[in-house]
């Protein structure tokens, strides 16, 4: 049986070992490990292919949020707005620093913030005045956190402009999303590149994967990048003179060199799993199932969505997983329990029927194999074996 992984790295790995190797063994050569002018290199190119001023390396992705979080003046008696369909740590790093997530249910089509919701919520249990907005417990609202889910951006526009008129901190979780465009006008933007800082994390399996972890914040605001660059490192300023209380959130210098390296491929790749997804779509269209929303920008074309999941609908999902598994074809499920429904958030208050569409979504959700490396004929199987689930 021809066995079709979720995810493969060795094929990327097998393209690219002996640049990556010979990267890697300048840095042992140079034997500067924390920091340095391979991070500084890629802070540089990131923000820059992001639309960004300023990049600030750190240790993973989750470290980049927390950091920000913490850079913000985040913590008790504030809340924090996020999305309950979204990887755990979105709102584990807003208890981490003693904020509390507040939660607003996800669109049905895009499977992201519901802006119209985010509003409603605002209206009805928020009251705003000169000194900020308020929750009716009297928590103060500081920042709104949309996820671009599985390499689509959120709506933007809408939540800039909401964000503006409530005087809220957009902060974008773009872990998933590094290169995904929005349209703003004529312009096309990049995820990351709108709020007041955005964060990617280059986890092994993301787009931009790198050889453990690393994460990267991207920001416009001169004021903010200096203090994610001191309290990155401690909150030192200069060396052992501690003003503010940081962490260490460096990346590795080995991380940035395999980044960086893999950063040239990075456009050819996104079209690649675009073309992937091309055939998904077309190839899964006629069957009774929830496909990916396909954004059309009249300004940025194709490349709206990054595709780093291809996540698909059905009621059957378990049935289809288990038919799939035994044809030898990976999948995986991004997410199976919501965050409100999580064990560790139970004293958050939530309860399930709270968030329909994410509770609905989080049990018809799978996700099939899309990695640039996935050959043609490997997908071919896949819509063939999907096509049959479907047809029996
Ligand atoms: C939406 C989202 N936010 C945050 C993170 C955290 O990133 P990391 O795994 O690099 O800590 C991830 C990683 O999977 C993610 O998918």
């Amino acid at each position: 049986m021809t066995k079709i992984p979720f995810f493969d790295l060795h094929r990327q790995f097998e393209a690219l070992r002996t640049e990556i190797l010979n990267d890697l063994a300048q840095v042992c050569e140079s034997q500067t490990f924390i920091l340095g002018p391979k991070v500084a290199e890629l802070e540089e190119q990131v923000a820059s292919f992001s639309g960004a001023k300023f990049g600030i390396g750190t240790s993973s992705g989750t470290d980049a949020q927390l950091l920000l979080l913490m850079a913000l003046g985040i913590g008790p008696g504030d809340a924090v707005i996020t999305t309950p369909f979204t990887f755990f740590a979105t709102a584990s790093t807003v208890v981490r620093v003693g904020a509390k997530p507040l939660f607003v249910d996800i669109d049905p089509e895009t499977l992201n913030f519901s802006v119209a919701k985010l509003e409603e919520f605002l209206t009805t249990e928020c009251v705003a005045d000169e000194s900020g907005v308020r929750t009716r417990d009297g928590l103060n609202v500081r920042a709104v956190i949309p996820v671009h889910l599985f390499g689509l951006c959120s709506d933007l526009a809408g939540l800039r402009w909401l964000c503006d008129q409530w005087k809220l901190i957009l902060i974008e979780d773009a872990a998933q999303a590094l290169g995904a465009l929005f349209p703003d006008g004529d312009r096309q933007v990049k995820a990351g590149s709108v709020g007041a800082a955005g964060f990617f994390s280059f986890y092994p399996t993301k787009n931009l994967g790198a050889f453990g972890d690393a994460g990267l914040v991207v920001t416009s605001d001169p004021d903010l990048a200096k203090k994610l660059q001191v309290m990155r490192n401690h909150g030192m300023d200069p060396k052992y003179y501690h003003e503010v209380v940081g962490g260490n959130f460096r990346m590795d210098a080995l991380q940035a060199a395999v980044l960086l390296r893999k950063f040239g491929h990075l456009e050819s790749w996104s079209k690649r799993r675009w073309s992937i997804a091309q055939r998904y779509q077309s190839g899964l269209k006629e069957l009774a199932i929830g496909l990916p929303v396909e954004p059309y920008h009249k300004t940025c074309g194709w490349r709206g969505h990054i595709y780093h999941q291809f996540v698909i609908r059905t009621s059957r999902r378990d049935q289809l997983r288990t038919a799939l598994n035994e044809q030898g074809i990976g999948t995986e499920i991004y997410y199976p329990l919501p965050l409100h429904e999580q064990p560790c958030f139970q004293n958050l208050g939530y309860a399930t029927g709270d968030f329909p569409v994410a509770e609905q979504t989080a049990k018809e959700c799978v996700a099939l194999p899309i990695f640039p490396e996935l050959t043609d004929d490997e997908q071919a199987l896949v819509i063939l074996r999907v096509q049959e689930f479907f047809a029996s």
